[in-house]
């Protein structure tokens, strides 16, 4: 099937001709269309709602509040928050819903949003690095003092980055509708299996009575990872008005009613040999939270899990602010965590005067530090090696450092992700035009639907091209979220095992061997359906990192950069990266390859240009309008950006070898981008993104 495994994603000419169906493009008959009304202020308490000048608006249906809205219990998990909105009168956040309004078209409700007026009785915000931390969670090794009393070398050193949001194209958004008593969701969501039990708790339904669709979702990176209040609030207004509620989060509404990765604060403490061998490290991490909803960002997995630390000392916090509950972001926990570790191994290098990657090599852990188990398989010293040959490292500095204005340098980090695993089933039809795979895995944008075609089709021995995959339902067989980097490793499993079973019962009917649409043709059969799981040890509904097996598993890679520096104005441009990832085996090349392709432009985007501001007078999103956001557009990244993957097959990690991949590429790019700027002009910036203004401030440059 060599040929095949390149192949191009198979939803293309749908999103490229309009023909894909994301949830707002669902108009049930009769559907009126809701926008959220938000708190004004970031603090303070509620003290009514006047919604006289909305109501009299041409097309404006109702203006629902909290006193229309059933009394909501605690959500349970995996809802992003405990409590819904609407529910009591304190204002915790700007942008919170205090109502909604409900009208017959887009245009009216918006009118109407703009015409209610919201009375509200303002107390100060509580603004970041100003909240009250709480203790979250701690872990130690070993003596971790006296390990860095004792070392040759002391790196201490505070790394902080800028809250961001996900900004995926399509904002979160969900349309229902009530037949009776039964409830459906179209929805823009990346795991909607878990909506059922959360929405049937939050309103009182059955769960067998909700069924959620959930088609193209245009993009996700997490926010649209767990259930969120908005979709609760569009079946309950759907319910209340008795028709179809269409309720898409408008563009400033997505940065307060949804998630962001959270603004971070980590002290790193590591002590090492004259020879660059860790001894001792200790990692603190603080990250924002909502006043009454708790995200912890545990970057100190990073630490707990890369290096061979004899002593280690592990502390996560929280920070209550006036903003809304953070969420996990594409990489998120080791994205952030080794943004802090790995600037401190390159502050490390430099202070040993030793390379970057002689660092690395020396710390290598050939089992996992975090518990002793030998690794399920681990391709990152192989990774070094062929990293550093194609980007030519060891040479790097026989090259001219100066293009013009451009002052060059070059920087490189370890990257790596842990490893998220989770149940499902898939089914697999074989008829005699093609096979049919079921899984309810959600389209995000990955390629899902092209690699589980492949994964079909090279069990049955058939062509992709003869394999229809039907996705984003919950009346199909379930299958894990889609997040995590676990589709591919859970639901490509489930389905080889599904298309294994098409095969074994084509054996028993004496059909083995033969291609298999033939065979059914010849065993006079129009349909053969094969059923396939992928379980965890134990029947867990989640293993982190080989939990439940006698091995660790997690994903690594290296990233090396050359990034550009103009001196007189600080400006940034990549020039280069090359990453080389272990990540077992790789499905389509062609779709992994765009994943970490675009994982390094994220890792970009967050080191040069990302940042939410919390404005520190109202409290509120500084920004709310993709028009304000920097984020990194085709003129910023160049067409060397060399990917490359170590040749792998992990059987511990699941029965198609692979281990995922969708978040690892961009991990360590923000490091190594903060090493090439040290390297091209001496600077060293520790507060992501990296703008010239910091550059500049932190000179006198070098160059
Ligand atoms: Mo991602 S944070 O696993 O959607």
């Amino acid at each position: 099937m060599t040929a095949t495994r390149g192949r191009p994603r198979v939803e293309g000419p749908d999103k490229l001709t309009g023909a894909a169906r994301y949830a707002a493009d669902h108009r049930p008959d009769g559907v009126l269309h809701a926008v959220l009304v938000g708190a004004p202020v970031a603090a303070g308490r509620l003290r009514g709602v006047d919604a006289a000048a909305a109501l009299v608006l041409s097309g404006v249906t109702a203006v629902l509040t909290a006193a229309d809205l059933p009394a909501f219990p605690e959500l349970p998990p995996p809802a992003a928050v405990r409590a819904m909105p609407l529910s009591d009168d304190r204002i915790r956040y700007e942008g919170q819903p205090v109502a909604i309004v409900l009208a017959e078209s887009v245009e009216a409700a918006e009118a109407g949003r703009a015409a209610v007026v919201v009375d509200c009785e303002r107390e100060a915000p509580v603004l970041i690095g100003h909240g009250r931390r709480e203790p979250a969670m701690s872990e130690d090794r070993g003596d971790v003092d006296t390990a860095l009393a004792a070392a040759a070398i002391r790196i201490e050193q505070t790394y902080l980055q800028a809250p961001r949001h996900h900004h995926a194209m399509e904002t979160s958004g969900t349309v229902a509708r009530w037949d009776g008593d039964r409830l459906t969701l179209w929805d823009a969501v990346q795991a909607s299996s878990t909506v059922i039990p959360v929405v049937s708790a939050a309103l009182s339904v059955d769960a067998a009575d909700v069924h959620v669709v959930a088609r193209h979702t245009g993009g996700g990176f997490g926010a649209k990872g767990f259930p969120w209040p908005h979709e609760i609030l569009a079946a309950a207004a759907a319910r209340i008005a008795g028709r179809p509620v269409s309720l898409h989060l408008r563009r400033p509404d997505q940065f307060s009613n949804v998630g962001y990765q959270p603004w971070m604060e980590q002290a790193i403490r590591l002590g090492a040999t004259a020879e660059g061998v860790l001894t001792g490290l200790e990692h603190t991490v603080v990250n924002n939270t909502a006043l009454a909803d708790t995200h912890v960002e545990l970057a100190t997995e990073a630490s707990k899990s890369l290096y061979a630390v004899p002593a280690l000392r592990l502390r996560q916090l929280v920070e209550r602010v006036s903003l809304n509950v953070p969420t996990p972001m594409r990489a998120p926990w080791e994205g952030p965590g080794l943004w802090a570790l790995e600037s401190a191994m390159n502050e490390l290098a430099a202070a040993a005067g030793l390379d970057p990657l002689d660092v690395r090599l020396a710390n290598f852990a050939e089992t996992s530090p975090a518990d002793g188990r030998p690794w399920s398989a681990n391709g990152l010293r192989e990774a070094y090696e062929q990293g550093a040959r194609r980007y030519g490292w060891r040479g790097r500095h026989e090259r001219p450092r100066r293009d013009g204005p451009w002052v060059i340098g070059h920087g490189m980090a370890t990257c790596t992700m842990g490893s998220f695993r989770f149940p499902g089933a898939s089914r697999v039809r074989l008829r005699r035009d093609g096979a049919v795979v079921e899984a309810n895995v959600h389209d995000i944008g990955t390629g899902v639907q092209t690699v589980l075609s492949q994964i079909a089709a090279d069990e049955l021995g058939i062509s992709p091209d003869q394999v229809e995959v039907r996705w984003g339902d919950t009346d199909l067989p379930r299958t894990g979220p889609t997040y995590g980097s676990s589709t591919t490793v859970g639901t490509g499993s489930a389905v080889a095992a599904a298309a294994r079973d098409v095969t074994k019962q084509l054996a028993e009917l004496g059909q083995g061997g033969r291609n298999p649409l033939e065979a059914l043709d010849h065993a006079g059969i129009d349909e053969l359906v094969g059923e396939g799981t992928f379980d965890l040890p134990g029947g867990a509904g989640f293993s982190l990192n080989g939990e439940g097996t006698p091995y660790a598993i997690r994903t690594w890679g290296v990233i090396f950069t050359e990034v550009g520096v103009d001196p007189d104005f600080g400006l940034l441009r990549l020039r280069r990266a090359v990453g080389v990832y272990s990540a077992g085996r790789i499905v389509n090349p062609v779709t992994a390859r765009a994943q970490m392709t675009g994982g390094i432009i994220w890792g970009w985007g967050k080191a040069t240009m990302e940042q939410s501001d919390q404005e520190p007078v109202s409290g509120r999103w500084l920004a709310k309008n993709l028009s304000d956001v920097a984020v990194p557009v085709n003129a910023d990244i160049p067409a060397d950006i060399d990917v490359s993957f170590t040749d792998e097959y992990d059987q511990t990690a699941s029965l198609i070898g692979a281990r995922g991949i969708g978040e690892l590429g961009a991990t360590g790019v923000d490091a190594a981008v903060a090493a090439a700027v040290h390297d091209a002009v001496g600077v060293r910036v520790r507060d992501l993104p990296i703008l010239p203004w910091k550059v500049l401030a932190g000179g006198p440059l070098t160059t």
